[in-house]
């Protein structure tokens, strides 16, 4: 029987069970009862404390999911402000709703004045269809990498950057990443300029050589033959006084059969000028050899004046028929250098000049004439002084700041390439000198070395 109704029998009934077969069937009945509901209430519990456990261990994993994604959130966070990349999240009109503090290092911009900009604003004009381009091609395959275009720095100037970006189409964001890639493109260019400079020297380097040997052989051989010739008409005048006038008369036809006096009088002038020929192929040659070999090994000391004139001689093409030339050249003490650098860099001085005078003439039509390219030397306060002028279109002031940025050039294709006053600044930085501009627009412009005698470290190494 079960035990509660057992208990409750007992008070009542004061400790005799009743006997009537059909009270003790009704009390076995309602025995039963009572276990069924016992056994019902366990079972409920047990149904409870099942429940609630699972609760439990979903809350806990609820929590442990939400901290998981709160690390990953602040980890993000992270990365986002500590990424060297500029880093920015666009709407679908491609105004920024966000951008990362790299917008303030590399570009100037702060990011929370960014937001709501649209970005073809920050683009060069020149890269705006690459960007659109890009952009295009983000919408309809999602990604997009290796677009190239140039941002524009608060302070005006413009930074290359390499970007990628993907989409989230379903909320209509663009993830943008754009790396500083201004640097390492100059430095590649710079190289492969270089490389090919020293292809270009090599090369010019050999031919000198191999063009040295015959016209020294040639030259030779024009020497001998004005000698020779020389001597053979002095003996002739010799053999012809000997002669009586009969054989005189009966020579006569045969001297002028071969028309001696025209011989005589052209051999000796066409030999002097073969000669002449033979000595600016020799100065060009040698000028090309130093102007090859520009910075190889030690400085050694040098004569300014021959290589300001070796520049001249190369550059003789591009000035001929632009502006007349002068040159006053002081005397200077040999100087410790890098003679071959210092001719490159006078060579892209006088052809800067030329470029200058032609483009003044060009624009106001100057006969040539009356333009003069001036080169000068003295020496002056433990200096020589090179200066070269020209009466040239002159260098704006808008520009004055960049004209010796690598690559900076305001002339057309094929023409400026902007390396040649990078390539002078570098070279006279590398003898310790200085550069000073004087220029007016429509007047002309003077170019200004100076390179210090004593080295930094206060060694007299002047000859
Ligand atoms: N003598 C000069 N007169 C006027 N402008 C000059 C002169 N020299 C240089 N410049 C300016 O500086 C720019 C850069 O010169 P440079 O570095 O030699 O490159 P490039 O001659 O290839 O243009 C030129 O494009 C020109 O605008
Ligand atoms: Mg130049």
């Amino acid at each position: 029987m079960h035990s509660l109704l057992e208990r409750q029998l007992r008070r009542f009934f004061r400790g005799d069970s009743p006997t009537d077969p059909r009270t003790v069937q009704l009390l076995a009945a309602i025995s039963d009862a009572y276990q069924a509901f016992d056994d019902d209430r366990k079972l409920l519990e047990r149904t409870l404390a099942l429940a609630s456990q699972e609760t439990e261990e979903r809350y806990r994993a609820l929590q442990q999911d939400i901290a998981a994604r709160q690390r990953a959130e602040s980890e993000r966070d992270a990365f986002f402000l500590a990424s060297p990349d500029l880093l920015a999240i666009f709407d679908t009109n491609l105004r920024i709703i966000q951008a990362n503090p790299s917008w303030a290092h590399t570009l100037g911009h702060e990011p929370s004045e960014l937001v709501g900009v649209a970005f073809d604003t920050l683009v060069h004009p020149d890269d705006l269809s690459t960007a659109l381009a890009g952009a295009k091609s983000v919408t309809e395959t999602g990604h997009v990498r290796d677009i190239e275009l140039r941002l524009r720095h608060r302070d005006g100037s413009w930074r290359l950057v390499n970007t990628a970006g993907t989409m989230d189409t379903k909320r209509g964001l663009l993830f943008a990443i754009a790396r500083d890639v201004t640097e390492q493109r100059q430095m590649e260019r710079e190289l492969a300029q270089a490389q090919k400079l020293e292809a270009v020297g090599q090369l010019a380097s050999g031919v000198a050589h191999e063009i040295n040997t015959p016209v020294q052989y040639v030259g030779d051989n024009v020497s001998f033959s004005s000698d020779g010739f020389q001597t053979l008409f002095t003996y002739l005048d010799k053999v012809h006084a000997l002669l009586t006038p009969e054989q005189k008369k009966q020579l006569e036809d045969a001297a002028e059969e071969a028309d001696l006096d025209y011989l005589k009088a052209e051999i000796p002038p066409s030999l002097s000028e073969a000669k002449d020929g033979l000595r600016r192929v020799a100065e060009l040659v040698r000028a090309l050899k130093e102007f090859a070999h520009p910075d190889a090994g030690e400085k050694a000391p040098a004569d300014l004046n021959r290589a300001l004139e070796r520049a001249l001689v190369l550059a003789r093409g591009e000035l001929k028929h632009v502006s007349r030339i002068e040159t006053a050249l002081g005397s200077i003490p040999l100087l410790r250098c890098h003679v071959g650098g210092l001719s490159q860099a006078f060579l892209n001085l006088f052809v800067n000049a030329a470029h200058a005078v032609e483009e003044r003439t060009r624009v106001s039509g100057v006969s040539w004439k009356e333009h003069v390219i001036r080169a000068t030397t003295r020496v002056e306060g433990g200096d020589a002084v090179i200066a070269i002028s020209d009466t040239g279109c002159g260098i704006p002031d808008a520009i004055r700041d960049r004209i010796f940025e690598p690559f900076f050039t305001t002339k057309p294709m094929g023409k400026g390439s902007g390396q040649g006053l990078p390539l002078v600044r570098n070279v006279v930085m590398a003898h310790g000198g200085r550069i000073e501009i004087q220029s007016k627009v429509g007047e002309g412009t003077t170019f200004i070395l100076r390179l210090p005698f004593e080295t930094p470290s206060g060694i007299r190494e002047a000859a």
